[in-house]
């Protein structure tokens, strides 16, 4: 397995996996950046060199996942990635979906039936998807954020006891399983039960940028319930340790 480094021209990583764009705009790279390498590219935009790596090596390689080294990167650093990249969901995947779900249905207006069975999944998916983000980022991170300020600044512990009562992430801890199960049920339904009548390049493109959304947000998934969660109750420890 070759992993990127530091030394990576970041344009052949690009080559290597397209993938990794959204990813390097995330992470503040944004395209026309020549021949230089990852290093250069990171001390010019002042970017974590050692996040920056990580970050492309786990969404490039599923099997990569270095738990110890991901640990050491500060819960602030972790969530300002996870809001950027609910960001690009919502502003832009979503958006992109809603346009290619459209198209593809409306060249087919007389199988309502059937038109009306794909829309009803992809709503869904829309719901349960919203409503999950909408959890992390009302009540999860901002939980999350006080919790790490308390830990640098123990004279904000009493207020942050009383916010927080029963301090725990196990109460906050929302399964990533539902939403994935209605990624799949919405896939399946196109793929496997469609009538052969409808616009099958459409049905592409459509599909195309649902197995991008998906691999995106496993990933994402993954950095939420690996890196944050065991960093939040190591964080946890540490506050119940001064009790
Ligand atoms: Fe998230
Ligand atoms: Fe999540």
């Amino acid at each position: 397995m070759e992993l990127f480094n530091e030394n990576s021209k970041l344009a052949s990583v690009i080559h290597k996996d397209h993938s990794l764009l959204p990813v390097i705009n995330r992470l503040g790279v944004k395209l026309g950046f020549g021949d230089k390498t990852i290093r250069n590219i990171c001390e010019e935009r002042e970017i974590d060199l050692n996040f920056f790596v990580e970050i492309i090596n786990v969404f490039h390689y599923e099997a990569y996942f270095p738990e110890k080294r991901l640990l050491d990167f500060s819960v602030s650093m972790v969530i300002e990635y996870l809001v950027k990249t609910h960001r690009y969901y919502i502003d832009y995947l979503i958006p992109e979906n809603d346009r290619l779900i459209e198209l593809f249905l409306s060249a087919n207006p007389e199988q309502s039936t059937e038109n009306d069975l794909v829309r009803k999944f992809y709503t869904k998916f829309k719901e349960e998807f919203v409503i999950h983000i909408d959890f992390e980022e009302s009540v999860m991170f901002p939980y999350v954020l006080e919790l790490n300020q308390v830990i640098e600044n123990p004279l904000s512990r009493p207020n942050f006891r009383q916010k927080y009562p029963d301090f725990s992430i196990s109460g906050f801890e929302k399964e990533h399983s539902a939403m994935d199960d209605k990624m799949d049920d919405l896939k399946n339904i196109i793929i496997k039960y469609l009538p052969p009548n409808y616009d099958q390049n459409r049905g592409n493109a459509f599909l195309s940028n649902l197995f991008m959304f998906e691999k995106d947000l496993k990933n994402h998934s993954r950095i939420e319930d690996h890196i944050l969660l065991p960093k939040v109750k190591q964080l946890e420890m540490i506050l119940q340790s001064h009790e």
